[in-house]
């Protein structure tokens, strides 16, 4: 069964009043650098204090070493999950993957943002799909549980990669929810579908009159 995360791209407080209004729903609850670089423990431990999974999204890209060593933190604070930027390279995802323990790493391949321009300013000729293929299917291979991907990208990293991986899937919209700064956006029913297994959704849960009752709905159809 797919998991739902919820991205807290709030303020402290907002943050921690829909913690407690969520208490004992089986949800993910992914903080990024807005919170955490502020507030830090003040966020997480409240996440896992109340038996919610943590999701750190702080993207990693360093040197091996040093990406070795931001891992070892996110476990010491109980992180469920953690990012990493793939294009770190082989050897920091092996030092990763060596030291993570239970923690799974997400590794992000290219930037939804990004564009094909982008790609080709960066000396890279493949096109946007088969450079998210390669990276994707090379971190997986070096051990990385999970890589977030587009709604739209699910099926063809699924088809082309053969170890399981779990896809993460931001970029999702109820109907009627205004699409915002997403490009690549996808349904509820379109994200299930495709075969993602958490689906990260933000602003449709945040932004909705009862975030509590929005979320209970989401949950009905991930059963
Ligand atoms: O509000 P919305 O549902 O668009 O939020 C999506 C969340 O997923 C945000 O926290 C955003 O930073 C994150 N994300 C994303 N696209 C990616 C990676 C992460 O939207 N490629």
């Amino acid at each position: 069964m797919a998991k739902l995360c919820i991205a807290l791209d709030t303020n402290l407080p907002q943050a921690l009043e829909l913690i407690k209004a969520l208490r004992g729903y089986p949800l993910i609850f992914k903080v990024g650098y807005k919170l955490f670089i502020s507030h830090h423990r003040a966020i997480t431990d409240r996440v896992k204090e109340n038996n919610f999974e943590l999701f750190l999204d702080l993207k990693l890209h360093d040197i091996p070493n040093t990406v070795k060593e931001g891992v070892l933190s996110a476990k010491d604070l109980g992180a469920d999950y953690l990012t990493i930027h793939i294009s770190s390279g082989e050897e920091a995802l092996r030092q990763a993957v060596a030291v993570k323990g239970r923690v799974k790493l997400l590794g992000v391949s290219l930037l939804t943002s990004l564009s094909e321009e982008d790609l080709k300013s960066m000396g890279v000729c493949l096109s946007k799909e088969q450079y998210v293929l390669s990276l994707a299917k090379r971190a997986v291979e070096l051990g990385v549980d999970g890589v977030v991907c587009s709604g739209q990208e699910v099926k063809r990293l699924k088809e082309g990669i053969e170890k399981s991986f779990m896809a993460v899937v931001p970029g999702i919209r109820l109907e009627g929810d205004p699409i915002e700064d997403q490009k690549r956006v996808v349904d509820i029913e379109g994200a299930l579908q495709s075969g993602a297994d958490i689906l990260v959704m933000g602003r449709s849960i945040l932004r909705a009159q009862n975030p509590v009752k929005r979320m209970e709905e989401i949950l009905l159809k991930l059963a």
